[in-house]
């Protein structure tokens, strides 16, 4: 397999995921699939096609780089929408290829309308307002500079969306702040449509947000984490599952990471395992060592904690974990050999070790894990 381990894809949990939050958003509004960090780890190349599968047309990235990615792979009837980072020597490739890119500041904007007229094409654009994330956006009480450039500049662009991000809309310690988030982009939508301009789509809500405030919704949503079947937070997945006590799968999981046995030995008692002296064994010990280190994503916070599953059994980590490999107590369990398989992340008969259990024990979040796979390690996308 030229690799240490390998990640499985599952394509039924991705469309059942797809399905359930399609019948939450509705019909009308537009689906766009936050395929950002690799798509969240699974990777763009993977995540593309079975989300046009679903029907799914609008993908949404953070740079010109990953735009470049998903434009190798996409249809040519789905747009791409660059939601962060573009250099200025990049504007023009975007806006030759009909990428949709946020517009949060004076200079972007420039940049796109000079760019536009010099290669006579319209520049795609989405206007991001500032409600109180602070990040990137545009300010309500410099606005008026804004729209005076953009009613001159009319003919240079296509005013597709007029957007904005919350601030955890995740956490109910957040209440407060998100309500006066959706009240302040509702006086910007106000003040644009005073002034004759009128967006195609007004899109501010990401996974949490959609899941739950249904005011949010709006024309398009950018679904990241859940389309990937995880909660954005335990409150948010109580939230549904109270709503929706009816529906027997909420989101699937979808992602399982494995690898093999390399090899498995002995150690006497009285003696330390693997760098230095954290994990001593006080009796006659078999371990297993595996080819997956903190250079294939497997975090050394997990030394003498983690644990993975061997002929479905939990066992647990002993000693540090290395560059390219982990060590595992296999004392108790018959049979263990080299090239039985590994489960990292996943099921192994009746057993799992679930995403949010591994985050835990590796103290980060879901998005930091995924985010974090690396993206040589091989995926397969399994029926
Ligand atoms: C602007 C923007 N929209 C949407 C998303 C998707 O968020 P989530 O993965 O929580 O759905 C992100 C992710 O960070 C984002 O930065």
């Amino acid at each position: 397999m030229f690799n240490t381990s390998y990640i499985e894809i599952s394509k039924k949990a991705y469309k059942s995921n797809i399905r359930y939050l399609k019948k939450i958003i509705g019909k009308d509004v537009v689906f766009s699939s936050v395929i950002k960090g690799n798509a969240y780890g699974h990777g763009i190349d993977n995540i593309i096609p079975m989300a046009e599968e679903s029907g799914i047309r609008h993908f949404s990235v953070f740079s010109a780089k990953e735009a470049l990615d998903a434009h190798e792979v996409i249809s040519p009837k789905s747009s791409i929408m660059i939601m962060g980072f573009i250099d200025d020597d990049e504007m023009e490739w975007a806006i030759e290829h009909g990428i949709e890119f946020f517009v949060f500041d004076m200079c972007r904007l420039h940049n796109a309308v000079e760019t536009a007229k010099k290669i006579k094409k319209k520049a795609i654009i989405h206007i991001e307002v500032e409600t109180g994330f602070n990040r990137t956006g545009f300010d309500y009480e410099n606005l008026s500079n804004l729209i005076d450039f953009l009613n001159q500049e009319k003919e240079d662009f296509v005013f597709k969306g007029l957007c904005t991000h919350y601030a955890g809309a995740e956490s109910l310690s957040n209440y407060l702040r998100i309500k006066n988030q959706i009240s302040l982009y509702r006086k910007f939508n106000r003040y644009f449509l005073r002034n004759g301009l009128q967006p195609e789509l007004r899109h501010t809500a990401c996974s949490a947000a959609a899941l739950t405030y249904p005011n949010t919704i709006m024309d398009m949503v950018r679904f990241g984490i859940a389309q990937y079947g995880f909660w954005p937070s335990p409150e948010t997945h109580m939230f549904r599952f109270r709503k929706d006590s009816k529906e027997r799968n909420l989101l699937k999981r979808m992602l399982e990471w494995k690898s093999r046995v390399m090899v498995v030995k002995h150690v006497e008692a009285g003696n330390f395992i693997g760098y230095g002296s954290s994990y001593l064994a006080n009796k006659k010990m078999k371990i297993a060592i595996i080819p997956v280190g903190y250079a294939n994503g497997f975090s050394r916070a997990l030394s003498n904690t983690g644990r993975v599953l061997i002929r479905g059994r939990r066992v647990p980590v002993v000693g540090t974990v290395t560059m390219n490999t982990m060590t595992v107590n296999v004392t108790d369990i018959p049979g263990v050999e080299r090239g039985d398989e590994v489960v990292i992340i996943g099921k192994q008969k009746r057993l799992s070790i679930s995403i949010s259990s591994f985050c835990e024990m590796s103290e980060q979040l879901n998005y930091q894990l995924l985010t974090r796979l690396p993206a040589n390690i091989p995926r397969q996308i399994v029926p």
